[in-house]
C-alpha cells in the first residue's frame, strides 16, 4: 500500500520541499497550509487549516484514513514582528503554531496511529531551541525547545503501539525566503559561524528527515543537521 505523510506548513520553505521530496519517494502527501495554498507534486491532498485550532486539527485528521507519518513543520515566522505588537501577544503568536500546533497534531495523529499499531511523527524544531536567542527570538526559541519535551513524552507514550516520535533539529536552511529575511552581509556572517562554513540545502534537510522517517529503531531521538553549529547531540 502507498505510504502517506501529513506535512504541516507545506506552502513554502522546508515544508514545500519535503512535500516534493516525499512525493518523489512514492508517498501520498497531505500538504498542510494556512494562509496560502500548498502545491502538490504527485498523489495527495491539500489540507488547509490552522494547526493551533483544535477544531481545524480534528477536521483535517478526520479526512485522513491511513497515516504513516506526520511531520510537524509549520511555524509562525519569528522575523515577522509588526510594530506595536505587545510582548504578551508576541509570546502567544510564537507559542500557538510551533508548540500548541505540534501538541494538537501529535494528539490527533497518535489516536489514529494507535488504532493502526504503526506510524511515526517528526517534530521539526530548530537550533534556536538550544542556543541563546536575541530578545526578539526568545519566545520562538522557547517554543522550539518545548517541542523537544513534546517529542520525549509522546515517544514514551507511543512506543508500546509501534509508533516512533523524533525531533529533527536543523540549523540555518537555504530556503527560497532566506535572502528576504537577512542581508548579504548577515548571510556571510552566518556562514562564517557555521563549522562547515555554509548554510544547509533543502535537499540535505529532506534527506535527514527521510532517514528519521524510515529508520525503524529510532524513537525519542534528536537528529541535528546544523553543519556543526551544534555538536554532540
Ligand atoms: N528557515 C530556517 O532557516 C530554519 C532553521 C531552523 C529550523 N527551521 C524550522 O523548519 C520549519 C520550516 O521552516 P521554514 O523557514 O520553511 O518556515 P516558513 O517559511 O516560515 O513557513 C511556515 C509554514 O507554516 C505555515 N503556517 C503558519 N501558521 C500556520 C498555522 N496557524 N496553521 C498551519 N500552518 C501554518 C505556513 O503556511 P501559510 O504560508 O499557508 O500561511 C508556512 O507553510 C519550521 O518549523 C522552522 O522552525 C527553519
Amino acid at each position: 500500500m502507498q505510504k502517506t505523510v501529513f506535512i504541516t506548513g507545506a506552502s513554502q520553505g522546508l515544508g514545500l520541499e519535503l512535500s516534493r521530496y516525499f512525493s518523489e519517494h512514492g508517498y501520498f502527501v497531505y500538504a498542510g497550509c494556512f494562509s496560502k495554498d500548498a502545491p502538490l507534486f504527485g498523489p495527495g491532498k491539500v489540507m488547509k487549516g490552522d494547526v493551533s485550532d483544535e477544531k481545524d486539527v480534528r477536521r483535517m485528521f478526520n479526512e485522513i484514513e491511513q497515516l504513516d507519518l506526520l511531520i510537524n513543520n509549520a511555524r509562525f515566522d519569528p522575523s515577522k514582528r509588526k510594530e506595536g505588537t505587545t510582548d504578551s501577544d508576541w509570546w502567544d503568536m510564537n507559542m500557538q503554531v510551533s508548540l500548541k500546533g505540534t501538541y494538537l497534531c501529535c494528539v490527533a495523529a497518535l489516536e489514529k496511529m494507535k488504532q493502526q499499531h504503526s506510524g511515526a511523527i517528526i517534530n521539526v524544531s530548530s537550533i534556536r531551541a538550544i542556543i541563546p536567542n536575541d530578545l526578539n527570538r526568545i519566545p520562538y526559541g522557547a517554543a522550539k525547545a518545548g517541542q523537544l519535551s513534546l517529542t520525549r513524552s509522546f515517544a514514551k507514550e507511543a512506543a508500546p503501539y509501534n509508533i516512533r516520535v523524533n525531533t529533527f533539529l536543523p540549523g540555518a536552511i537555504e530556503t527560497e525566503n532566506l535572502m528576504l529575511r537577512i542581508t548579504k552581509e548577515r548571510h556571510l556572517e552566518v556562514c562564517r559561524e557555521i563549522p562547515l562554513q555554509r548554510i544547509g540545502t533543502m535537499e540535505e534537510m529532506c534527506h535527514a528527515v527521510m532517514f528519521l522517517a524510515e529508520n525503524t529503531y529510532m524513537t525519542g531521538a534528536i537528529v541535528n543537521c546544523s553543519g556543526g553549529l551544534l555538536m554532540d547531540m
